[in-house]
This record gives structure tokens, sequence and C-alpha cells, in this order.
């Protein structure tokens, strides 16, 4: 299709594009509404990584960025894995090079290495253990208390598990300027206008942030708790596309999302890797079968070994 299509033209063909290649869409929670609308399904970072694994499907596009489509190459090797914008980085995976991680490692020999999700298929592949925001805290208590934790790439959520697990951890230096970026002063100014609003946080977050919050929790956490909760007035801190499935889950709730630093238009945070993505790329990517996404057998297999301790019960046999 030309430039000029409109969003339902677009959406309609990439409908019949998906059906002709087989492929399967999956959209994190942060890409822009149209994009929610034709996947096939929408989720968090680990469920975006067991759909990957569990598909048939002979191909998937994720829209999402990088790290999250190559973490399904890694799951799903057989697999052709496309994403729209190979642009679509992410501040945190940027924060963890190979090389000084790989320095910092040898530095502390008797440490496990658990990598959140969030860093390149080279980090994985350098790490023990890696793990989401929705199962780190079960991923920290699984590792023997006697033994030692290196935490990368995030400072704010390694601090938050060292608070819930009680375990000391050495933390890489890294944050996400997304989450890193919202305004204290201008949420405690929403909390006073609205005093029983509850403030959701993803663990990203900075620790004032956290420590205020009502709940703290992944994507998909804090969709269940809107969805849960008896409560009317939510103040979100997280990227803002998640408000879209929290207004289609929740419609009688209010959503207010939580202010950054930043003086943009809808004074809220936004993901400019997510929102690199957009309707028109996607259908060129399904027309196309690329950018695709290419990875060594020396790297996907240490990688895959490390991700595959999140899914203990499974079957880990490398092909
Ligand atoms: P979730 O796994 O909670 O969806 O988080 C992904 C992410 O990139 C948050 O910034
Ligand atoms: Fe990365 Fe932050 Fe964007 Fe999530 S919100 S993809 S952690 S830059």
């Amino acid at each position: 299709m030309n430039g000029t299509g409109t969003i339902a033209e677009r959406q309609e063909e990439i409908q019949k594009l998906k059906k002709e290649s087989r492929t399967l869409l999956l959209a994190h929670y942060y890409q822009r509404a149209e994009i929610q609308e034709v996947a096939d399904e929408v989720g968090d970072s680990l469920a975006l990584a067991k759909s990957a694994k569990e598909s048939e499907a002979p191909r998937i596009l994720l829209a999402g960025v990088h790290f999250m489509a190559e973490t399904a190459k890694i799951l799903a090797p057989e697999k052709e894995v496309i994403l729209p914008d190979t642009e679509a980085g992410c501040s945190l995976a940027d924060a963890c090079p190979p090389d000084p991680f790989q320095r910092f490692i040898e530095q502390h020999p008797d440490h496990e290495v658990v990598s959140y999700v969030n860093c390149s298929a080279e980090v994985k592949a350098m790490s023990d253990r890696i793990c989401t925001s929705s199962n780190a805290k079960q991923v920290i208590q699984s590792i023997p208390p006697d033994r030692p934790i290196i935490f990368a790439p995030d400072k704010n959520l390694g601090r938050y598990l060292m608070e819930v697990t009680g375990r000391e951890m050495l933390l890489w230096d890294g944050v996400c300027s997304v989450h890193e970026a919202f305004s204290m002063e201008r949420i405690m100014k929403l909390m006073g206008r609205y005093p029983g609003a509850q403030l959701l946080a993803h663990p990203e977050s900075e620790e004032a942030v956290l420590k205020l919050a009502h709940h703290i929790g992944s994507t998909s956490s804090m969709l269940r708790y809107v969805r849960e909760s008896n409560k009317k007035r939510f103040i979100v801190a997280t990227e803002w596309g998640i408000l879209h499935k929290m207004n289609k889950q929740a419609p009688d709730k209010e959503l207010i999302p939580a202010p950054s630093h930043a003086d943009n238009s809808c004074a809220c945070s936004e993901c400019a890797f997510m929102k690199v993505n957009t309707l028109e790329k996607v259908e060129q990517a399904l027309e196309e079968g690329k950018p695709r996404i290419e990875l060594s057998e020396e790297i996907r297999i240490p990688a895959y070994r490390a991700l595959m301790q999140m899914f203990p019960n499974q079957e880990k046999n490398v092909a």
C-alpha cells in the first residue's frame, strides 16, 4: 500500500499479510494503539517471550524493541523473527555494553550473574540467569542464599529487588531514561489534588517514586491491579502506551499518566524507541519479511541457557 492509506485500510492489509505469511504479530503494551489493535497478542516482556517460544507460527513479527525480538529469536531459532525498525533500541540495553560488562564479571568470578531481559543477546550470553519485571523476585529467591549476585543492567530494579528479597547484590549502573524521567514534584502535586488516587509504578522507576507507590510491578501486573481494584483513580508511572489497554480493560476507571520532567505536550512519559514502530513499518516488514534478527549460535546457545532459567520446569534442549 502507498503512503496514503488510512489506518483502517492499513490494518486490513496487515491482517491479510499476516494470514498469507502465517506470521504471529506480538506487540508490547507500549506500542502505538493502532499497532496493538492488529496484534495477535499484546503482552509484557515475559508473555511475549513465552508466546514466541510456544507458537507454531513459522514467522514472528515483534512490535516492540530490539532486545524483545532478539529474545524471541534466542528462544525460537527455527522461526523467522522480524522487527519493523532496527532503530527500536532501549536505553537500559545500551547502558550495558558487552566488553565492560565482561570485565566486571571477571572481577567477581564467584558471583551468580543475573541480567534483566532488557539487555543485548551478548550480555544474556554472559549471564547465568535472565529475569523480567514479572518474575525477577522469584528468580533472585531461587539462588542459594550463600551465593553472591551481580545484577544488571537496571540499578533501580536491582535496588528494589534487594529490598523485597533481603539479598545484597552488586548492581550495574544502568537506568531506563523513560522511567528515570518522572517528576516527583509533579506526582506529589497530583496526589495532593486527588488524595484517593493510587500510584502505580514500574520497578524501573527511581527509589523516591517507588517509596510513594501503592503498587509496584510489571506492565501486566499494573493492568491486573487496575482491573481488580475497587479504587476509581490511578496515577500510572510507566510509559503511556499502556493506557490504551488499561482503558479497554477498565473503562470505568480514571487513568492519569504520571508526569515527567519533560515539558512535552502530553506531560507524560514516552519511550521514543517503542514509538519508532509505526503501522506503515509493520505493513512493510510483513510484505518484505525484514528487517530480520540473526544471531550466531555462539551467542544464542549460552543466551538460551540463561533465558531458560526463567522456565524451570521445561526441557532445556538448545536446538
Ligand atoms: P515489562 O516486561 O514490565 O512489560 O517491561 C518492559 C519494559 O521495557 C519496561 O520499560
Ligand atoms: Fe527500554 Fe525504558 Fe523503553 Fe523500556 S521504556 S524499552 S526500558 S528505554
